[in-house]
């Protein structure tokens, strides 16, 4: 099986040899965007590079961006647990083109890196393409040969990917691996579309123009390209599996919690062990990146993700504090490629231990109360 760290480094390495610069991951906390809670896609840090506010060396760029979805416009935390891909924390595997090359060679890269260096077969993918977008429809059917009934036009803002209310967006055309009939689903568009049989592994924006406040829509400065990649998605996909909490990364979280708790991965337990993995990745990545519970904004987000996972430890039965002694294995996972979390391990040490006795002591007095 490949790992996911290198399937990172391969999907990096593949964009660096055409010229792309690799841009190491900004902090989960925007750096200058007060229009978003936290970075929730790998485009977020270049939109100043899309509007032309601001230049850069480089008109290429490559990145593997953190990414939290639990608070805002984007929130997928009470599906955690219960779903093959939900996530608070992601990681998202992007190219980018600031004026540089458009539709063509963004297909044509992505065409390749799957089929050829990814190695998936032509036969299990489809894609999708905003539904008068007859340029990319054309390069598509040039470029992989795909038959013409597995390049589906979409006229829904599901092939229209904008930031938020505001900022760069674009039609995009979204690439699906077909896990196989033996899972429940349809092709994108279908009234089966949601099932788990297939899964959109690749998002290519074709970055056109800019939202504005007053609802009017103004042209870039010049056509560019936003693509998004989940890790965790084409990770399982690469593993075999259509399920996110398959893969190496999140075996060993949940092997360790399986471990420390003496409780199997199994019936209702499944998804406690699934929450915990998925929630310690946030909570350490976010505190990492400054962020510390709290009761409101940013920290209150943190604190209900902490909280949730104890719950969930608590359900385990848990008797002793679990969550801190998770993080080493989380470290030996990711340290690797976020340095940030060997840096922060004792902040994040502590602060679940924190966090767990007073949700312990809490916990504790509300069943008191309850008994009496
Ligand atoms: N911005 C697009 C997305 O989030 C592609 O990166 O899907």
């Amino acid at each position: 099986m490949t790992g996911v760290n290198d399937i990172r480094r391969q999907f990096i390495d593949f964009f660096e040899k055409d010229d792309h610069t690799h841009v190491a991951s900004s902090p989960l906390v925007p750096l200058n965007d007060p229009t978003l809670m936290f970075v929730n896609a790998g485009m977020v840090p270049f939109k100043n590079l899309f509007t032309g506010v601001e230049s850069r060396d480089y008109k290429r760029a490559v990145s593997s961006q953190k990414c939290v979805r639990a608070g805002g416009k984007h929130n997928d935390l009470d599906n955690v647990g219960y779903t093959a891909r939900h996530h608070t924390f992601f990681e998202m595997l992007g190219n980018f083109s600031f004026g540089d090359y458009f539709k063509d060679r963004a297909i044509e890269n992505a065409w390749n890196l799957i089929t050829k260096d990814y190695g998936l077969s032509k036969d299990r993918l489809t894609v999708t393409v905003y539904h008068d977008d007859d340029e990319a429809f054309n390069l598509w059917r040039k470029i992989s040969g795909l038959p013409e009934d597995r390049i589906i036009r979409i006229a829904t803002s599901d092939n229209f990917w904008s930031m938020g209310d505001t900022g760069p967006c674009g039609p995009c055309s979204e690439i699906f691996y077909d896990h196989g009939d033996h899972i429940f689903g349809g092709p994108p568009g279908s009234p089966d579309e949601d099932g788990d049989r297939f899964v959109e592994i690749w998002n290519l924006v074709f970055m056109q123009f800019e939202q504005m406040q007053d609802g009017s829509r103004v042209n870039l400065p010049s056509p560019s390209i936003d693509t998004g990649m989940g890790l965790e998605r084409i990770a399982a996909v690469m593993a075999g599996t259509h399920d996110n909490y398959m893969i190496d990364t999140f075996r060993a979280l949940i092997n360790t919690s399986v471990d420390l708790t003496g409780v199997k991965e199994e019936g209702d337990f499944k998804a406690s062990h699934r929450v915990i993995a998925d929630h310690i990745r946030a909570t350490s990545f976010l505190i990492a990146d400054g962020v510390l519970p709290s009761n409101e904004g940013r920290g209150y987000v943190l604190r209900r993700i902490m909280r949730r996972a104890m719950r969930h430890a608590h359900l385990l039965g848990a008797n002793d504090l679990l969550l801190y002694k998770i993080v080493p294995t989380l470290v030996a996972e990711m340290g690797t490629a976020y340095p940030e979390l060997n840096r922060a391990e004792a902040l994040i040490t502590e602060t679940l231990k924190l966090e767990e006795s007073r949700f312990k002591d809490m916990l504790g007095r509300g069943l008191k109360l309850l008994d009496k």
